[in-house]
């Protein structure tokens, strides 16, 4: 099997997660692409989603989804997205798309956090994924230098020969090397430095579900952690 169609049966699968008559968020990337081009055959079940970037609710609109901007909705049971890593406890690394901060924000919100993903992402020890780290642009060097002293390589994300800007206006550091053997630890520490927007460690708030595509079937991995 592709790496494509075990994305595919993953998002097959996660329609089953998806509530009748609710608004759901939708994440980020490839997986979560065919997510929605799955979610437009049943779009007469829910009446509208939450996108986590302007791709993702371009991709939706396309299909003729409504989406909402994440202040007009008092809830969100079910929030369906990929990841780059995921551990046994259902920690994740995020924002290989770039998108980290509006997916942190959207799984925050929702009930319940659907990660879809092949199962080449399922990892012992988180880190060997590049983590990025979505940085005011006046500080990328600054905060670059302090993820260096924590034993990583901080890489500007670029694009087209310049810096890649997310959807909020900001930069990138992809840090390579880390072993991240405590990931609700580092998230809190890179989160308290000044002129760091999200870092892409989801483990404070992580997975409640995990769909993995393998070639014998799509395996379901319950955490159970709720919303934090
Ligand atoms: C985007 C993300 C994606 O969920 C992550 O990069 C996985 O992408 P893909 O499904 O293309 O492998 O976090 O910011």
């Amino acid at each position: 099997m592709s790496q494509d169609e075990l994305k595919l049966s993953v998002a097959r699968a996660a329609i089953d997660y998806v509530p009748d008559g609710k608004i759901i968020g939708v994440g980020t990337g490839s997986t979560a692409n065919f997510f929605i081009d799955e979610l437009a055959k049943i779009r007469d079940r829910i009446p509208a989603t939450v996108a986590s970037s302007k791709a993702t609710a371009e991709r939706l609109e396309s299909h003729g989804i409504r989406v909402l901007d994440l202040n007009e909705v008092d809830s969100i049971p079910v929030y369906i997205d990929g990841a780059d890593e995921i551990s046994d406890s259902g920690a994740m690394i995020k924002g290989g798309g770039g998108a980290l901060t509006r997916e942190k924000i959207i799984a925050s919100a929702a009930d319940r956090f659907i990660c879809i993903a092949d199962e080449s992402k399922q990892v012992a020890m988180l880190g060997r994924f590049p983590l990025p780290v979505e940085v005011i642009p006046m500080a990328h060097r600054l905060i670059a230098r302090k993820l260096d002293a924590l034993g990583g390589s901080a890489r500007l994300r670029m694009k087209n020969d310049a810096p890649f800007v997310t959807d909020n206006g900001n930069y990138i550091l992809d840090v390579s090397g880390l072993q991240i053997a405590d990931p609700e630890a580092l998230e809190a520490e890179i989160n308290h430095y000044p002129g760091v927007v999200t870092v892409g460690l989801f483990a404070r708030r992580g997975a409640d579900v995990c769909l993995l595509g393998s070639p014998a079937g799509v395996k379901t991995l319950t955490f159970g952690r709720g919303k934090p």
